[in-house]
């Protein structure tokens, strides 16, 4: 089975997940910060990640991510949703953004305020 990869100041976990589960739902599996507003139906920008490696294995993007995209912040070439980014054979290495961490942290005040109490968040430029 092909593995995630998850990336963030507050991440670095692995997962093995079967294809066609999107990077989202393999987050949540692992417990990885991926924040999720819309609840993974393509009407936010909150789970927007970087793909920094098997972006080619990905179920192709669809014009209403695209569409999406465009709300997102700091949006590059290798920038997903992960709600709607399927994994393939390959493995899959993302950095999970700072608007998606943001949105994590606002959907679980606890951690967040563990996080500004350690001086961890938010984070330093
Ligand atoms: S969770 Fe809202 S677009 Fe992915």
């Amino acid at each position: 089975m092909p593995r995630v990869r998850f990336r963030s100041p507050f991440d670095d976990v692995t997962v093995e997940v079967p294809e066609g589960t999107s990077i989202l739902d393999a987050a949540e599996k692992c417990g990885a910060t991926v924040g999720h507003a819309c609840g993974g139906v393509c009407a936010c920008s909150t789970c927007h990640v970087w793909v920094r490696k098997g972006l080619e294995s990905l179920s192709e993007q669809e014009d209403a991510e695209a569409d999406r995209m465009d709300q997102a912040f700091d949006v590059r070439s290798y920038s997903r949703l992960s709600c709607q980014s399927l994994v393939g054979s390959e493995d899959v290495e993302v950095d999970i953004t700072q608007e998606s961490l943001q949105a994590f942290l606002d959907e679980n005040p606890d951690l967040r305020h563990r996080l500004e109490a350690e001086g961890k968040w938010p984070l330093k430029r």
